[in-house]
């Protein structure tokens, strides 16, 4: 049951260790100004996001609907989005699709003022797999649950891979998606696994509007799904897991790949407003984060309030100690980047 699945994801991230060995984040440094010149209460820290003006370089990420427990969380998060003037997206509105009873636990979040909301698919749904693919009805549904100024569609393959159910048929995605980015300004968007730079030239092809780095780093679905198969006793899908753990492309090199004329989102592994500053340093135009808010959006709403405010605190204090005063001025930030990220960024060099 897809209800069941859900559940089982926000309870594995939340109680498991599924994170990356490594945080390519931490590969980054930044080289500290200690005569900022500047008044830190005058740092600007709004940004664009695609087409609106948002108060933070910071969306909070797509992770859940479906479920009761998915319903209160989506809700504290919309409360925080509204609270701090940045967007957020939903999980994966599949459940919604197949199951109509279940858009409440999506539309819970029109209750604050979000100003902007992003719907959220996957990848596998626009074509044919065990089930029908999505039609235009479907699209249209989930874009109007929530009201949606964006649309993301989630590539996650690898997940598809080594879950007991994954989709096993990618071909033809392209075409749809272009069909569908024809109607609706649709991000594209990794779930942990990130995009290569011929990935990013493909999207950009399809007519997407924005790319989400998703990169690797931080959740490894791969991760998510050894812990599920291991409960359910499926030898073969704990090894495939465990193989594919730390698969994928680092997210601050997936930033660089990705840089091919349209607006990128960094995501992925971020934990804190110093990784932020450095998403934002790596070329992104504002950062995304998932599993790093799970737990405080399960817990309370003064809870998630607290932890967004520490981060933006965080990256506003990171702005002042490299001199910048606006979040377009933070490209400019001198750093220096170690291994193993210097590989991964000088690939495509
Ligand atoms: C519990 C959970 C559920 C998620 N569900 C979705 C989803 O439905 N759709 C999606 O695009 N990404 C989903 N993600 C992926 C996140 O949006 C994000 O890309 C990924 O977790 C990496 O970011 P992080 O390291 O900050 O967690 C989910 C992540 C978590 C932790």
């Amino acid at each position: 049951m897809i209800e069941n699945r859900k559940e089982e994801h926000v309870r594995i991230a939340e109680n498991e260790n599924v994170s990356t060995n490594h945080n390519f984040w931490d590969d980054i440094d930044v080289i500290h100004q200690a005569i900022p010149e500047m008044n830190f209460d005058s740092i600007d820290t709004s940004a664009k996001f695609i087409g609106h003006k948002i108060n933070h370089p910071m969306i909070i990420s797509s992770m859940t609907g479906g479920t009761e427990l998915a319903k209160k969380i989506n809700y504290n998060l919309a409360a925080a989005a509204e609270k701090f003037g940045i967007p957020m997206g939903v999980g994966s509105m599949r459940a919604a699709v197949e199951k109509r009873e279940l858009g409440g636990t999506f539309s819970v979040i029109l209750e604050r003022k979000v100003p902007v909301r992003i719907a959220n698919i996957g990848a596998p749904q626009l074509i044919k797999q065990e089930k029908p693919a999505f039609t235009d009805r479907d699209i249209e549904y989930v874009m109007n649950l929530i009201e949606a100024h964006y649309l993301i569609v989630h590539f996650n393959f690898l997940q598809e891979m080594v879950q007991p159910e994954g989709d096993r048929n990618a071909k033809g995605i392209l075409k749809r998606l272009s069909e569908i980015a024809s109607s609706y300004p649709v991000i594209a968007k990794e779930t942990g696994n990130g995009f290569s730079r011929e990935a990013a030239l493909e999207l950009k092809d399809a007519g997407v509007k924005a790319i989400d780095v998703g990169g690797l780093g931080g959740t490894s679905f791969a991760a998510i799904e050894y812990f599920r198969a291991k409960k359910a006793g499926d030898s073969e899908k704990m090894a495939s897991g465990l193989s594919f753990w730390n698969w994928g492309v680092p997210s601050p090199a997936s930033l660089k790949y990705c840089d091919v004329g349209i607006p990128v989102i960094g995501s992925g592994g971020l934990r804190n407003g110093l990784d932020l500053a450095k998403a934002l340093i790596m070329g992104a135009s504002v950062g995304g984060f998932a599993r790093t808010l799970l737990k405080s959006a399960d817990t309370s709403q003064a809870d998630i309030e607290n932890e967004i405010s520490q981060i933006l605190r965080d990256l506003k204090i990171a702005m002042f100690l490299t001199g910048k005063s606006s979040v377009q001025e933070m490209r400019q930030v001198k750093h220096i980047i170690r291994e193993p990220l210097k590989s991964w960024v000088e690939a495509y060099e």
